[in-house]
């Protein structure tokens, strides 16, 4: 099938190159230049495991192609997908003025029947929006689907590959059978394609993240009481999660979510129901305890230190929202070096894919270092942010040779409090029960 996806960035180009791999033509639309660039000497201008060499092949097939050309794309495409950006505005909606004013171009190119797909994490009614402007510009017959994209950074290969579902938001069936047939090779395991209309889509991609963010702060908060009463998150975690109404994932007690979709997906869905008179309470206190989570470590720092941090160095391991990823979009991190900052701390970072990022954002505020150890240098404390694979087994004799005191704050629960305690560090995890002696919690 003849495809144009619209942005290429972390959704985009995962769609655009996983649609090319199952033999479609695929033409890409950005207009970044510097990205076009990179992408059409087949370099990606993000880290996505497996995504590159998924990349370098089809562009070497001659089945994806970039361009700045929305013309070309929508011309040359039966169905274009919408995978722009709809980050948060001011009053935590979604800001719609990218997929707005592309709908609004691509109605005046239209030439042929042609399905338009938000690809892109739009609030309720988005699909009608976008249908009245293209519908304004063009007597080209045409329909409007909504197929939010469930991928995770950091996996969004696979999930594209093999997701969990698709959902189709239509109640054309013309645009139906396209979808149908474009996603086929992806559900033929079994994996269900739910069709609903437009709204139920829209509110469904909403609502799955805002469970799953709810899920985390719930975990943190119980994490927070296990610090208090004296219990061990890992246990509760393990005694909870074995329960199959329960489930085992997303139960792990952390420094908060981060990311460009959690925070910005809950802002805005709390704001819809508020435009409708409405108030989400549970998702209220969702954000509100994550707001309050990300600063955690900051007030263990200060309360090790016994408010006493002006001139302390500190080190970072990891500075991504997550791992196996770059973005650094409202990562627990970016909140964690302010906070720090303005106690007079001095940062040395390191991350394995997220310092190009990082220096993109805050520039060389804080020091940044290619080797994890070379960051421990002469430092007070380690901040563990994000739970990168290689950070799980450090050489501990060798961290604590290079650090100026062997204090570490684990905001993610990766190394065991007793073993930290017998290697002679002094260890503060998040809602660890407090091992006998010198350690914290
Ligand atoms: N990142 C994720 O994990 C994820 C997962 C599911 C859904 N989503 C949703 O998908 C959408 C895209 O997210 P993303 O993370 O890929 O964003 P992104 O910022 O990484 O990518 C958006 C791309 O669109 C391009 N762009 C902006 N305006 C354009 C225009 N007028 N013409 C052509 N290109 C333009 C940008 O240059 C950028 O490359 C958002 O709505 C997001 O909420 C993201």
């Amino acid at each position: 099938m003849k495809i144009s996806v619209i942005g290429t960035g972390y959704v985009g180009l995962v769609v655009g190159t996983c649609f090319a791999e199952s033999g479609n033509d695929v033409v890409c639309v950005d207009n970044d230049e510097r990205k076009l660039k990179m992408l059409k000497k087949g370099e990606s201008p993000i880290y996505e495991p497996g995504l590159t060499d998924l990349l370098k092949k089809n562009i070497g097939d001659r089945r994806i192609v970039f361009t700045d050309s929305l013309e070309k794309a929508v011309e040359n495409s039966e169905i274009i997908f919408l995978a722009l950006p709809t980050p948060q505005s001011e009053d935590g909606s979604a800001d719609l003025q990218h997929v707005l004013a592309v709908a609004k171009r691509i109605g005046k190119l239209m030439n042929s029947y042609k399905v338009i797909v938000n690809k892109s994490t739009v609030p309720v009614g988005t699909a009608d929006r976008v249908r009245e402007i293209i519908g304004k510009e063009t007597s080209q017959e045409f329909d409007v689907v909504s197929n939010p994209e469930f991928l995770k950074e950091g996996a969004a290969v696979n999930d594209f590959m093999k997701p969990d579902r698709v959902v189709i938001g239509t109640r054309s069936p013309r645009a139906l059978a396209l979808m149908e047939d474009l996603y086929g090779p992806f559900v033929r395991t079994g994996n269900p394609l739910i069709v609903m209309d437009e709204r139920s889509a829209e509110l469904t991609k909403y609502a799955a993240n805002s469970f799953l963010a709810t899920k985390v702060s719930f975990m943190n908060e119980v994490a927070n009481l296990c610090e208090i009463v004296g219990a061990n998150v890992d246990l509760v975690r393990k005694g909870m999660g074995t329960d199959a109404r329960i489930g085992q994932q997303f139960l792990f007690a952390g420094i908060g979510y981060g990311g460009s979709c959690f925070p910005k997906d809950v802002a805005a869905l709390l704001k819809t129901s508020k435009d409708h008179q409405h108030t989400l309470q549970i998702l209220e206190a969702v954000e509100n305890v994550n707001k309050r989570q990300k600063q955690i470590i900051v007030e263990k720092i200060k309360a090790h230190f016994q408010g006493k941090t002006k001139g302390l160095t500190v080190a970072l391991w990891g500075l991504s929202f997550k791992p196996n990823t770059d973005d650094i979009r409202e990562a627990p991190a970016l909140s964690i070096i302010v906070a720090l900052q303005k106690a007079g701390v001095k940062i040395r970072a390191h991350d394995p894919a997220a310092m190009a990022e990082m220096k993109r954002h805050i520039g060389g505020s804080i020091q940044y270092y290619d080797n994890n150890y070379d960051a421990l240098k002469g430092v007070d404390a380690l901040v563990l942010v994000t739970e990168w694979n290689d950070f799980r087994r450090p050489d501990f004799e060798r961290m604590k040779s290079l650090m100026k005191q062997p204090v570490i704050f684990d905001g993610r629960n990766i190394y065991d409090p007793k073993v930290m305690e017998e290697k002679g560090f002094v260890y503060y995890g998040i809602g660890r029960s407090r091992p006998a002696g010198k350690s914290g919690n």
